[in-house]
Order: C-alpha cells, then structure tokens, then sequence
C-alpha cells in the first residue's frame, strides 16, 4: 500500500536520543509517501519517487492537506482502574491538602478500595475504551500499570484485565506491576515485609502467566523508601523483570535509585535538584516527565529544560489516574508543558515518539523509516508548527495501527 501524497513527513530519523534539539535538526519530508507492507514501513520519501519505485502497490490517495508524524508512545499510564476521584479533585482545587483528602477517604486508597469490588470485565472495559480514546488522539503504543489492587487476587486481577483489554483494542498495551505503589493499608507488616511478600509470591506467578515482565515502585516519603526500593529492584531484576521508578514526585530521591539499579525509566521528576538531573543526564536511565500530574495538582512542571540541556533522554507521558492526572491528553499536556519549560517541536516530538521507546525496552516503533512497525498519524494541516500551536486542540485526522487505518 502506497499512502500520500502527505503535505509534510517528519519521520524523526536521524536525531540524537539525547539531549536539546532544535527544530533545524527536525528533517521534513515534503510531497511524501510511505509505502506499508504487513503492517510495517517498507520505505518513506518522495512520494513521486515512491510512485515510481513501487508501481504495483494499492494506493491510499491522501486528497488534503496532511502533516504525518509516528504514532504517540505513552510510556506512563494508570487507565486500567474504575471510579473516580474527582471528589478529590473539588477538595483539592477548594485548597485542601494532601493529608486533609487522604483523611477524607480520598487518595490512591480510594481507587483500591473502588478497583478491588470491580470484576475483570469492567476493569477491561474501562481499560479498552481509555486506550481506544487515546488511540483516536495518535497514541498508538500505552503502557498501563496495575497497582489500584495491592492484593494477591487484585493485582491478579488487573492484569489479567489489562492482558484481555490487549485482545480488544488495536493499541498496543504494554503491562506493568505497580504492587508497589503503597503499602496497602490493610497489611500488617512493615514495608520490606510488603515487598518480599510482592517479590515471593506474586511476581512468579505474573511471570508464570506471562502477565508482565516489567515493575515499578513510587519512591516517596508515603510510599517506599529508597533503601526498600533499591533491594526490591535489584530482586525484581534477578527475577528478569525490567523495572521504571515513580521518582522524585514530592522529594527527591527516586531517580538515584533508578540510576543505580538500572531502571529503564525514572518518571515525574517534580522534584529533581541539579544533582538528580545530572545523574539522570550521565545515565541511560529515560528521564520521563509527566505534565498531567502537574496540571492535575496544581504544582510545577518536572525540569524538562534543565534534563535537555544536562543531555538526558527526555520523554513526554500523560501518567492518565483518576487522582492526579484525569485529563488524559497526551498532546495537550505536552503543548502546554513546551511553553512554561520552553521545549522546541523538535524536542516535543521526540519525548513522544522514538525517546519514549526505549522506556518501553521497544526498538520497532517510533520513528517513519524502512523495517519499523506503520504505526502512524497524520493532522489535517500543511505546517506541522501548528499541532503544537493549537495545543491540544488539533486532533489527528488519520491513524494507522500497523499499516491498518484505525476508525472510531
Ligand atoms: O503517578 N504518584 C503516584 N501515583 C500516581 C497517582 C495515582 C493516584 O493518585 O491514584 C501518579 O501520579
Ligand atoms: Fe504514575
């Protein structure tokens, strides 16, 4: 299948996977096609050329105006829960504090409590048409993370959700387990009890039934400490779990852990000081910002700036919860983030396609280019400034998943 001719191409090939980019360094294809055979990119580029080249091929006329990018990859996600909070939300934006929500009944313990009296089909229900929305807005690869069960049977639960949601929508869904995302208020040990426990009789089984190959902790002053992280992580890793760090949110702390112990990613990075940044920067470690939860709780972006600059590997995730991050907009969020942390297109771009790959261990997606997956969106502009220009408010127009074009 031939599909073009496209206005504007930016296959985003070519570029470092760290560090600032300007939008000199973005290559733009102009009149270009992609030819997509098996659900993968046979080649990219003039799409006169491409005509000539493959004469045979089925084409798919594009007859307007159209910037083609890679489909989104969404690195951090929780959209497999049910409820809301957005009890929490009105105490919250009214001036509550952390403390006066939890002792409300809100926080991460609320969605346990709503997600463990769920059954299965819910839970993939909600999961499938959170990911089939984000499929629709260009995000064509979501992680998502269990940990709203924190119990043997509930976080069972949620990933077996999460693996038959996988069977019910075209996005790629790429499951981990956040067991460790508090201690469960109804366990009576100590945190390093919790985590052995996790660690002994629920990640063999996950790998058992091929649930998951991939962990993550929230290190924080409520959750877990670094101390307790480091030895579960490096536990996990001798289990052959992959693992990425909920990090520096309120305190930093998080992402040395990551860092050390080899994370894929350390994600929100609120709280980072120069020290985190440049051991993130001097690392392989993703630094992964999340401006949904800044949004969502009214606080200060992650440094994005800072982490370019220092030469970090910077991706964009929208961490979609019913707590601190609702909306859901991948593309909005990153928008908005660019202009308070000033962020070039080119920079935007990459956080959300080929340097989020590899918080996701993935090498077949991410970027236009001859033998990688035809995971594509396109936006129905001759200027690809103004996706970002009308933050959020642009949709893509056409999605393709594998090759296939993907309707609602
Ligand atoms: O990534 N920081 C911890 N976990 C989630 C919030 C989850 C919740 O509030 O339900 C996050 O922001
Ligand atoms: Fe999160």
């Amino acid at each position: 299948m031939l599909i073009g001719p496209f206005t504007q191409i930016l296959p985003m090939t070519g570029m470092p996977l760290k560090g600032a980019l300007q939008d000199e360094q973005l290559p733009v294809i102009h009149n270009g096609g992609v030819v997509a055979e098996d659900g993968k990119i046979l080649a990219v580029g003039d799409y006169k050329a491409l005509q000539q080249a493959y004469p045979d091929q089925e084409l798919q006329f594009i007859d307007q105006p159209m910037v083609l990018l890679p489909g989104f990859i969404d690195c951090h996600t929780h959209i497999c829960f049910d409820g809301n909070r957005s009890r929490d939300y009105a105490m919250r934006i009214a001036g509550k504090s952390y403390l006066e929500i939890a002792r409300a009944g809100g926080g991460i313990w609320d969605s346990v409590t709503k997600t463990r009296v769920a059954d299965t089909v819910t839970l993939a229900e909600n999961t499938v048409a959170r990911a089939n929305r984000h499929l629709m807005e260009g995000v064509t690869t979501i992680e998502v993370k269990s940990g709203y069960g924190l119990d043997f049977d509930s976080e069972l639960k949620m990933l077996r959700a999460i693996q038959q949601a996988s069977l019910h929508t075209p996005a790629t869904l790429i499951p981990t387990c956040l067991a460790a995302h508090m201690k469960p208020k109804d366990y009576a040990g100590t945190e390093t009890e919790y985590l052995d426990w996790v660690l002994s009789e629920l990640l063999p089984v996950l790998k058992a039934q091929s649930l998951t190959n991939r962990v993550d902790i929230f290190i924080e002053e409520t959750a877990f400490s670094p101390a307790a992280a480091t030895s579960y992580l490096r536990a996990a890793a001798a289990k052959g779990f992959a693992a990425t760090v909920h990090a520096d949110q309120f305190t930093a702390g998080g992402s040395e852990v990551a860092v050390a112990t080899g994370a894929l990613s350390a994600d929100h990075l609120e709280a980072s000081t120069d020290k985190e940044i440049q051991l993130l920067a001097q690392s392989n470690t993703v630094a992964v910002v999340l401006p949904g939860a800044s949004l969502g709780l009214g606080m200060p972006y992650a440094p994005a700036r800072k982490l370019l600059n220092e030469g970090a590997c910077l991706a964009i995730a929208s961490d979609w919860n019913p707590g601190s991050a609702p909306m859901g907009d991948l593309l909005l969020q990153a928008a908005v983030m660019s202009a308070a942390e000033k962020l070039s297109a080119a920079e935007v771009f990459a956080a959300l396609t080929f340097r989020a790959a590899p918080a996701l261990l993935l090498t077949d997606r991410g970027r236009l280019e001859a033998g990688l997956l035809a995971d594509m969106q396109a936006y129905p502009t001759n200027d690809y400034r103004d996706i970002l220009y009308f933050q959020g408010k642009l949709k893509p127009c056409s999605i393709w998943k594998n090759g296939e074009t993907v309707t609602a």
